[in-house]
This record gives structure tokens, sequence and C-alpha cells, in this order.
């Protein structure tokens, strides 16, 4: 059995004031789920703050982005030996908003996923079409692409570290990132079950395991139908992330659902 997994992307947002009521809410708010897994990927700068506030929760936390050198003349990256120093568990790896906005390509998510894995961060690969892609039916093409990269740059190899640490692929469409446009429970299954798939193809207990987070709009009304698809084991919530109780409401969806199939 897959536990679901909720993850909130703050993005570039918070302040340490904003952050501490934000963390304080959500501490309250989770303490009590016992049948899914929490985590929020925060700004570097508030990486101790996380780290100070979070440790011995049920909230683990991470990273927004990994560097795919080691270390070096870098100015302004964060290496995940920076992230792992801060106690993260987590590194989000490849969200669509790097490869558009910052020109990250398939070759440095895949590089950074490597980095991520050699300091024992657990990665979240994003993947995900866009709009275009979707209306020209290339949407499945493009995710291999997106995931076939990481075996390219890596090589099989890779498979067994990713499987040690848990690694995670988060299915955010951009078309639905921000939008308040939802991909449907349907939609998003269909990518989930592709992705599976192709992992399956390569070793199928991997493919068993593997947790599969669907992002983009998920908010309190949508969570649950989405969640409750058989191979959506999380979400990685970006905007709901910064609103308490719409967060906490979000994990409480994946919690129930998680009773229900442990139950
Ligand atoms: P959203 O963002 O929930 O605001 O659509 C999701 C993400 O980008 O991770």
């Amino acid at each position: 059995m897959r536990r679901k997994l909720v993850v909130g992307n703050w993005k570039m947002h918070g302040s340490l004031a904003q952050n501490a009521s934000l963390m304080n809410e959500i501490i309250e708010g989770l303490r009590p789920l016992k049948y899914a897994d929490f985590a929020v990927c925060v700004p570097a700068p508030y990486l101790f703050q996380a780290q100070s506030l979070l440790q011995g929760t049920n909230i683990a936390w991470g990273g927004q982005n990994v560097s795919p050198y080691e270390q070096g003349a870098y100015t302004g990256a964060v290496s995940a030996r920076m992230l792992a120093d801060f106690g993260c568990t987590y590194a989000l790896i490849g969200h669509s908003e790097r490869r558009v906005l910052i020109h990250e390509t398939n070759t440095s998510a895949a590089a950074s996923f490597g980095m991520a894995l050699k300091a024992g961060l657990t990665p979240i690969f994003c993947v995900g079409e866009t709009l275009e892609e979707r209306q020209a039916g290339v949407s499945e093409a493009v995710v291999a692409s997106q995931m076939i990269a990481i075996l390219n740059t890596l090589g099989l190899d890779v498979f067994s570290k990713a499987v040690q640490l848990r690694a995670v692929i988060a299915y955010e469409p951009s078309w639905a990132i921000g939008t308040g446009r939802t991909a449907t429970p349907e939609q998003a299954q269909a990518m989930h079950t592709f992705i599976r798939g192709q992992i399956a193809e390569r070793d199928p207990g991997v493919a068993n395991r593997v947790r599969i987070l669907y992002g983009g709009s998920v908010n309190p009304s949508n969570a649950s139908q989405l969640l409750a698809m058989p191979d959506i084991d999380g979400g990685l919530i970006g905007r709901c992330s910064l609103n308490p109780n719409e967060f906490i409401a979000i994990c409480r969806a994946a919690s129930e659902i998680g009773s229900q199939m442990a139950g």
C-alpha cells in the first residue's frame, strides 16, 4: 500500500512572521492526522526556520530546487548538501516554473535529481506538459522524455538509489498550475497510470512502490476526488498551501482516504 503524501510548495512567498504563523497553524491542524505523510517545501532562506519549528512534528520540510552541480562558483545556487544540512527530507526537482522561467532542461533536472540522491534527499521529480502539448496530443511523449532524461543522464543504477530514498514523481501539467483549472481526476489518473507503466517496463516492483503526486490547482473541494484515484498517491499544493485552513483540509482528505485504505 502506498501512503498518501501531501506536499506544500510555498514558491517565493512568505516572511519570517508569516511563516511562523502558517507553520504553527498547520502543526496544530495536522497533528491528529495519522494516515498520510506531510511536508512543506520552503524558500531556501527559511529552511532554518522550518527546521526549528517543524522538528519533532509529523510535517517534513524540503527545498524547492537543487543545483545540478555539487559545489563551486555558481552564484545564487543551492546545493543538495546544503539542503541536507538543514534537515530537509525532500527536494523539488524540475518544477515547471523553473523549466519555463529559468530555462532548466531535462538534462539539468536529471543532474539535480542525481545530486539530491547523492546527498540522501528524497527527490520530488516534477513532470508535465504545457497546454499546447496537450492540445497537440503529445502529453505522454513529453512526460516520457522528461523521465527518460534521468536514465540517460544517470544510468540504470539510479533506480536502486532512487528506490532506497523513496523518490517521488509529481505530475503537474503546467496548464493547471496556479490557473484554477484542474486536471479532472480521470485525466490525472490516466497520466499517472502511464507514468507507472513507464517505470514498470523497467522494474514492476519499483513501479508499484513509487508515489506519484498530482499538482495543479488542488483545493479543498477537489482534493478528495483526486486523491481517491488509485494511482494518485498525493498532491503537490501551491496556492492552497499558503492558507492554513485550506492546506489542513487537503491533508485531512488525504488522511481520511489513507485510513479507509488501511481499514
Ligand atoms: P497550484 O501550484 O496548486 O497553485 O496550482 C502547484 C505547484 O506549482 O506545485
